[in-house]
């Protein structure tokens, strides 16, 4: 059966062609290298012990696309490309709603025009918006977004579920990722921030290496055990493998449109982080308080309840696992691929 990856090069997509690839799918890759490399494809080959095939293509370029169903028969799509920074898209709103809006819709389109109608989406914990109370559920009102990315992320589900609704023939499984961190065991692949990273984690493997001298923490003065934010860090290889059992879910028969937590269930805070990667990893992150970053919530963290029931999954690594996998990408890599 062959999956088409979007934006399979980058991060999550990368991790998750492996284990695809290790339970038995075929996997074709689209991606236009914005935020990722041919070294990362080399690296996810080499991992699953043979040649994926790839194609350099814009996912806005529908002529590309059709290329890519014409060439291969695809029986469901997983769609990570997009671009993903926060701030970035408060000062390009019209990048960031031509890329991830407009490039969904080039996607679907050619989708529907194959006869290709399975689709698994990377959404994000960010739909539930600043007022839900966590332990955040699937069932919990979504929308009030702060930035255009999140808003991105907000109207593709309501576009997906849309498409559903006109057309039962569809299967739209949407996939609210909480914070991935950690990386595959071998450090062969991993995060590669372009830049100064935004994230907690590619920062703290940064200063951990020298690059950046200190961390800022952003706010001590939160409402939660230590003042520090708190979120549900998911180790990337967990996540990956909850789009297996997703995909799997969904190839049984006509779900329509299913949405899924992925996390742990579990928040930890900014300090809790610091001091599990120094444990971990015996590194010292030195660190400053600052102010709050600005859109930043006190804590967020899932209900994974729905995922484990319904798909059967549910984590396997801990925070020292995602501690030590980020370290060792890091510093096998130490300036990324
Ligand atoms: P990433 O940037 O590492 O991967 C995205 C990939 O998509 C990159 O390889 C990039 O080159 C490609 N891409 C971007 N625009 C494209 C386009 N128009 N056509 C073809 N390819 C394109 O990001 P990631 O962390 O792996 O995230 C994957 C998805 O998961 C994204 O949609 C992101 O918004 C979502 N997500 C990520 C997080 C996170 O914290 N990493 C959290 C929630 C949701
Ligand atoms: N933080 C710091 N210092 C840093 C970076 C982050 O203290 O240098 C803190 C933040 O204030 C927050 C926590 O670390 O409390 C996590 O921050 P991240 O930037 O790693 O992650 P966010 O939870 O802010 O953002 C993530 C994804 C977004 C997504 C959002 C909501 O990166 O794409 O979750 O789901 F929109």
């Amino acid at each position: 059966m062959a999956i088409l990856i979007t934006g399979g090069t980058g991060f999550i997509g990368s991790h998750t062609c492996i284990s695809l690839t290790e339970a038995g799918y075929d996997v074709v890759i689209v991606d236009n290298y914005y935020n990722s490399s041919p070294k990362s494809l080399a690296r996810i080959c080499e991992l699953c012990g043979k040649d994926l095939k790839f194609y350099e293509c814009d996912i806005r370029d529908k002529a590309g696309l059709q290329r890519v169903f014409t060439e291969n028969k695809i029986d469901a799509v997983i769609h990570f490309a997009g671009l993903k920074a926060v701030g970035e898209s408060c000062q390009k709103p019209l990048e960031y709603y031509d890329n991830n809006v407009n490039g969904t819709l080039c996607l679907c389109d050619v989708m529907r025009q194959n006869g290709c109608k399975n689709i698994v989406f990377s959404s994000s914990a960010t739909v539930y918006g600043m007022h839900n109370v966590s332990p955040l559920k699937e069932t919990m009102p979504t929308g009030g977004t702060t930035n255009p990315y999140g808003t991105t992320k907000y109207m593709i589900e309501i576009i997906l579920q849309d498409i559903a609704k006109a057309d039962p023939a569809w299967n739209v499984t949407l996939l609210r990722y909480f914070n991935p961190i950690g990386a595959h065991k071998s450090g062969r692949i991993g995060e590669n921030p372009n830049g100064i990273p935004n994230n907690l984690m590619p920062y703290i493997t940064q200063v951990a290496i020298g690059k950046l001298p200190e961390l800022s923490v952003y706010g001590d003065d939160y409402d939660t055990p230590d003042g520090t934010g708190v979120r549900d860090y998911i180790h990337v290889v967990d996540l990956a493998e909850g789009h297996v059992k997703a995909l799997d879910q969904m190839l049984t028969g006509n779900k329509g449109v299913q949405i899924f937590n992925l996390g742990t269930g579990v928040g930890y805070s900014v300090l809790d982080i610091i001091h599990a990667f120094e444990e971990a990893n015996g590194v010292k992150i030195p660190y400053k308080i600052v102010g709050r970053r600005p859109g930043d919530i006190a804590t967020c963290y899932s209900d994974p309840t729905k995922a484990r029931e319904v798909l059967g999954w549910e984590t396997k690594r801990g925070l020292r696992e995602m501690c030590e996998d980020s370290w060792r990408w890091q510093s096998m890599n130490p300036n990324g691929f």
